[in-house]
């Protein structure tokens, strides 16, 4: 399986920004394809970043990805300030961040509502990258597990062999932009059984699903949280606006 290291820019970046980034990451990465690389800046930047990234690829070869942080299920229609499918299709872009916590949190949404962006990313080509994760107080209580059970089986909810063209991020709340990552043995535990639950959803159709950790992802600690056995590759929020130190993540992966 090769593993997936996405970046997630948040609500950061000017276009401008976007281009003067990559401007200085993509050429860290030429050649490389060990793992898969995924850059998801914000709508505003996604065109630009797919035609500077068709031209790099045009002369060179690059593993790099272009992902969205969001996306509404329909093709089109009254949804004010939304995003459809067909128009990043247009885009080529390959994947798309479905459920953030703070896509859960800030703007209401919910599992039925996550389920239907996943089926119509698949029926799109796009790949989403399914996002669970159990808040502090959850941790606290100890329904850790049951919370991210919950949130798979809504939001996979009908998928079953599909489940092999969707990745999975296990985010907990509580790491996220806090400085402060789940330790390699919590983040392990529930990537255990979030690969356990996903084998019996798919019936044994997620060899190609990859299980991603999220939540205060640095240079400093990918190296062991990757040695985990079921963990397989980051969505990085922070440490991803600085093109160097998100190469350094990716290079640390390739290390292990
Ligand atoms: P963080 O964000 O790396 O800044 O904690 C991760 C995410 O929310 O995807």
């Amino acid at each position: 399986m090769k593993y997936l290291i996405a970046a997630n820019w948040k609500m950061h970046k000017t276009v401008a920004e976007t281009l003067e980034y990559l401007e200085i990451f993509l050429p860290s990465v030429k050649d490389l394809f060990a793992v898969d690389i995924m850059i998801a800046p914000p709508f505003t930047a996604l065109a630009s970043a797919s035609i500077k990234l068709d031209a790099a690829k045009k002369e060179g070869e690059y593993n790099v990805f272009l992902g969205a942080q969001n996306m509404f299920y329909a093709e089109k229609g009254a949804y004010t300030g939304e995003i459809s499918p067909l128009m990043l299709n247009e885009l080529n872009v390959d994947y798309v961040i479905v459920g953030h916590s703070e896509r859960r949190q800030i703007f209401g949404e919910k599992d039925n509502l996550i389920n239907n962006k996943v089926f119509s990313a698949i029926e799109h080509g796009i790949r989403p990258i399914l996002c669970v994760g159990e808040t502090l107080e959850e941790r606290e209580q100890g329904i850790t597990l049951k919370v991210v059970e919950n949130q798979i089986r809504k939001g996979l909810a009908g998928l079953g062999a599909d489940i092999q063209f969707v990745d999975i991020a296990y985010e907990p709340v509580w790491a996220i932009g806090t400085g402060k990552n789940a330790t390699p043995e919590q983040a392990e535990e529930v990537h255990r059984f979030i690969r356990s639950l996903i084998n019996e959803l798919s019936k044994g159709n997620d060899d190609k699903t990859r299980i991603l950790y999220g939540g205060s992802v640095k240079p400093e600690n990918a190296r062991d949280l990757i040695k985990q056995p079921n963990i397989n590759g980051f969505l990085v929020g922070s440490a991803s606006l600085d093109p160097k130190k998100f190469y350094q993540i990716i290079t640390e992966v390739l290390e292990v």
